[in-house]
């Protein structure tokens, strides 16, 4: 007997279980978890209950719209029935006469394991320019789903409950403690990368602890988290080389401008490309200079931390290097041309008079 109503229970339970969560987002906004069973929850547009019996007719004449549109139902209380993804919207309710009384804009967070539909799964990336503790995460909105960043979560720590983040007036920054971190992100106005500063990394030492951040995207009232794991040492790429010096023999370049100093403590390896009409070679140098083939007519450059197993940089543009050859032709051709030209005025003008 006792067995059967735990089953009963436990019934009952499972069934009532969505939404699995209910959290407040911010003010006005409230974020369901379901598991995509049938559920309900209920929205109330005047919170305080001595404040709804005060009124003459106890909120029975209030009536709810969602997305702007009327839904038949009044009063001051509203059964949202969930399934799936279905009951997210923006709900607004009226006072009989119409006029605006409050809203709550519903966002379902579905958690079960099913295909995401904003992104791809792990289509979010992220890179550091160098050790100083900015970094920033990218990514690329489905074609049919552009949507904004509701919410980002980020630390060097794995519990979560060791967490505080607070958000700025605009919601487009938030800042992040935990015992281990303080670290703030905030949304580039491209609106599909958010950039972030741990403000306690040292680059000279060796990072202990992981950075996760999670970032939470909403489309139609469609929540999802993307969460990315990594140390610094694994997503640093380093920015483009710089070419100081080029001839046909030779050709120098420094560290890039973002990279950290000093560069014998942040050593970079480099990787130059020479190519002529048909071949590409490619070499590997550690200092900052290289000798070039006598058939070589253009040289590119990419650079790695030497010391990690993270990314390469981009290619730099391609540099001719015949480019200083080709200019002293030019400006000895510019120059005859000239001369000509004085010559033929000169004698234009003698034979005038
Ligand atoms: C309006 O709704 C929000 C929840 O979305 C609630 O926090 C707030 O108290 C409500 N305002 C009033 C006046 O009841
Ligand atoms: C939801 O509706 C309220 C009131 O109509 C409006 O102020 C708010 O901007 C809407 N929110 C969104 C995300 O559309
Ligand atoms: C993010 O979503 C997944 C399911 O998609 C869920 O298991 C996880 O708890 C969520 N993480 C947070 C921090 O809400
Ligand atoms: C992220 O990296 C993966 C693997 O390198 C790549 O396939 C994907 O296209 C990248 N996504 C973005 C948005 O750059
Ligand atoms: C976190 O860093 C910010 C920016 O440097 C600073 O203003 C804030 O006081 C720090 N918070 C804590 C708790 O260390």
């Amino acid at each position: 007997m006792y067995f059967l109503f735990l089953t009963l229970w436990s019934f009952l339970r499972m069934a009532s279980l969505n939404p699995t969560n209910v959290w407040i987002l911010r003010d006005n906004v409230l974020v369901l978890e379901v598991t995509g069973g049938a559920g309900q929850h209920l929205l109330r547009c005047i919170h305080s209950e001595d404040e709804v019996s005060r009124r003459p007719d106890e909120g029975a004449g209030i009536f709810w719209k969602r997305n702007g549109v009327k839904i038949p139902s009044v009063g001051n209380v509203l059964t949202v029935a969930l399934k799936e993804t279905s009951g997210r919207g923006n709900y607004s309710c009226h006072d009989e006469d119409g006029s605006f009384l409050n809203h709550t804009e519903v966002l379902i967070l579905e958690d079960n394991g099913k295909k995401m539909r904003i992104l791809e799964p792990d289509h979010i990336n992220c890179s550091a320019p160098n050790y100083n503790g900015r970094f920033q995460c990218f990514w690329t909105w489905d074609s049919l789903r552009v949507g904004k960043v509701a919410l980002v979560r980020v630390g060097r720590h794995n519990d979560p409950n060791d967490l505080r983040c607070s958000e700025d007036a605009e919601g487009k920054q938030w800042t992040c403690v935990s015992s281990t971190s303080n670290i703030s992100c905030s949304v580039d106005p491209s609106g599909n990368s958010v950039s972030c500063i741990d403000d306690q990394q040292c680059p000279y030492a060796e990072e202990v602890n992981v950075i996760r951040i999670t970032v939470y995207l909403v489309y139609d009232s469609l929540l999802e988290n993307y969460s990315k794991s990594f140390y610094l040492s694994e997503i640093v790429k380093p920015g483009n080389v710089r070419i100081t010096k080029v001839n046909k023999k030779a050709i120098e370049w420094t560290y890039p401008e973002s990279w950290a100093s000093p560069n014998s403590y942040f050593p970079l390896t480099f990787e130059i490309a020479h190519l002529d009409e048909l071949h590409l070679e490619l070499t590997s140098r550690t200092s900052c200079w290289a000798k070039l083939n006598r058939r070589t007519t253009t040289v590119c450059f990419r650079a790695k931390d030497a010391l990690s197993n993270s990314e390469w940089s981009e290619w730099s543009p391609e540099r001719s290097v015949l480019i200083r050859e080709l200019k002293r032709v030019t400006a000895r051709f510019t120059h005859t041309t000239r001369r000509i030209r004085s010559v033929e005025r000169v004698t234009s003008q003698s034979e005038r008079t």
